[in-house]
């Protein structure tokens, strides 16, 4: 790639940046230089942030510590109250922005990897080629997304959203604005907490793949409309957004505030939900929708993303089963379609365990990582530890086969009951390799096995109210 094509493509970027021109932009995925296009584009956009921040930091006198004014948890709470507030007041949007832009001073892979902020690095041929190459193969179920998100600079969530919206071509059927959709996107990324083990943008970035996998099963794909394609990629894009990396019950335990907010149901979940609302009002990505239809975007998004708490699973999965015995599921009806899409991001949400061996062993690790280091919390602050979260006492491999037993196997077994395919037999397949993996990896029970069965036991029943993992 010569030099004068990399200024073109920068003129085209600067051009698009500047100019307020809404949805007449669309990218060709065959295009040669779609890709830089969109890479560079999230770069350009995180470098004028950046010196804005500075900027406005020097005029503020802004104190580096502002985040942690709880004591067991990395959540800033003024940025949330601001948000909560849609049309604040102008100071308090400046203050909500300043507090985002710091965390991504903090957080970004991007900025720490890249003390001379040059936007052609992102160029790097060989790390463009590759990204661009395992996008061609997005809709694999091999799909390594942590490869991905190193070879995107931890860009995996913007990149990988941001080909499949105009893979779907949706950012011209909804005459969406891509600076507008950029923007959010970098947003989404920033507000998911890098420093949470598993609950992160790569987390969510895997969810999205997993549903663009679904969504193409022939069944959805033949009956879903654009909207609910886009409802359904919004939803696994942000719903763990802004995850602490603490579970429900921590929260009601310690008074958090959103506990009261939410009246203890569905905490996490709500969370997720109205910060999604208030970035795509932030944004205003959808305003030039007529307001009746956004309003409806938003309640639908909030279905969807409700329907990944983990404790009301066997309520989506009766309800599931009873469809499936009746053969009642009509796609043709909205309801039922609507159904049909909590049900897949239930599946995208918890398919770690599907996944190949290789893959869904980093993610096995990573969320044992993230409940230890709650019970660590919780051991330190003398409250009482809750199940699973306790290293002494469990295992990555208990915990996983707990996990696999009593939530993901049911789902998927009535998931491949839905949708016959090559892809619900392979998920299966995994599952079951999985499974026999960390059962043969379960130390042998040196002191008496009863012992051990029966604890594996009561841990595995406490999963679906105390589990962390959504
Ligand atoms: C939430 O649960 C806590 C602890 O069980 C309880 O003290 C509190 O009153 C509950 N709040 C609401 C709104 O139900
Ligand atoms: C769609 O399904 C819902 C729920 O099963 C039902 O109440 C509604 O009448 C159906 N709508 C149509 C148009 O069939
Ligand atoms: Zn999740």
């Amino acid at each position: 790639m010569g030099i004068s094509v990399i200024w073109s493509v920068i003129a085209i970027l600067v051009r698009w940046i500047f100019s307020k021109r809404r949805g007449a932009i669309s990218y060709d995925s065959s295009d040669q230089t779609a890709l830089y296009i969109r890479m560079l584009g999230a770069c350009v956009i995180f470098k004028q942030l950046f010196s804005r921040d500075v900027r406005v930091r020097s005029q503020v006198g802004f104190e580096p510590e502002r985040r942690g004014s709880h004591p067991y948890l990395g959540v800033d709470f003024r940025t949330l109250h601001s948000r909560a507030e849609s049309a604040g007041s102008i100071p308090a949007r400046r203050i909500r922005r300043l507090f985002s832009f710091q965390r991504h001073l903090l957080s970004s892979r991007f900025l720490r990897g890249a003390p001379h902020l040059n936007p052609l690095h992102i160029l790097d041929e060989d790390y463009c080629g590759q990204a661009k190459c395992m996008l061609e193969k997005v809709g694999s179920w091999n799909f390594d997304i942590f490869l991905f998100d190193r070879l995107t600079n931890g860009n995996s969530l913007v990149t990988l959203t941001l080909y499949l919206l105009s893979h779907y071509g949706l950012i011209e059927l909804f005459q969406l604005d891509m600076v507008k959709v950029h923007r959010f996107l970098v947003l989404v990324q920033e507000d998911y907490h890098n420093h949470n083990p598993y609950h992160n943008s790569v987390h969510a970035a895997d969810v999205t793949q997993a549903m663009h996998c679904y969504l193409k099963e022939p069944k959805l794909a033949k009956s879903l409309t654009s909207c609910d394609i886009l409802l359904g990629l919004l939803a696994a894009v942000t719903h763990d957004l802004d995850h602490p990396g603490v579970n429900q019950p921590f929260l009601i335990k310690t008074n958090h505030y959103l506990a009261a907010l939410y009246r203890n149901t569905s905490v996490l979940e709500n969370h997720h939900w109205r910060s999604a609302v208030g970035l795509l009002r932030e944004t205003e990505l959808f305003s030039h929708l007529p307001a009746e239809d956004s309003l409806n975007m938003e309640r639908q998004l909030g279905s969807l993303i409700l329907a990944t708490d983990i404790s009301r699973q066997n309520e989506y999965l009766s309800k599931f089963r009873t469809h499936l015995d009746q053969e009642d599921l009509c796609l043709g009806n909205a309801s039922h379609r609507h159904f049909v899409l909590q049900m897949a991001l239930k599946c995208a949400d918890i398919c770690n365990p599907c996944r190949p061996w290789e893959l869904s062993k980093q993610w096995s690790e990573k969320v044992t990582e993230e409940f230890f280091h709650q019970g660590d919390i919780e051991k330190k602050h003398k409250l009482e530890v809750s199940p699973l979260c306790d290293s002494e006492t469990n295992s990555i491999a208990d915990v996983q086969i707990g996990f696999m037993t009593y939530v993901v196997e049911p789902l998927f077994a009535e998931w491949a009951r839905f949708s016959d395919t090559r892809l619900s037999q392979t998920m299966l397949g995994h599952l079951c390799l999985n499974k026999a993996s960390w059962n043969a990896m379960q130390p042998e029970a040196s002191g008496s096995s009863e012992e051990l069965e029966s604890e594996q036991e009561a841990s595995s029943r406490a999963l679906p109210q105390g589990s962390p993992q959504s």
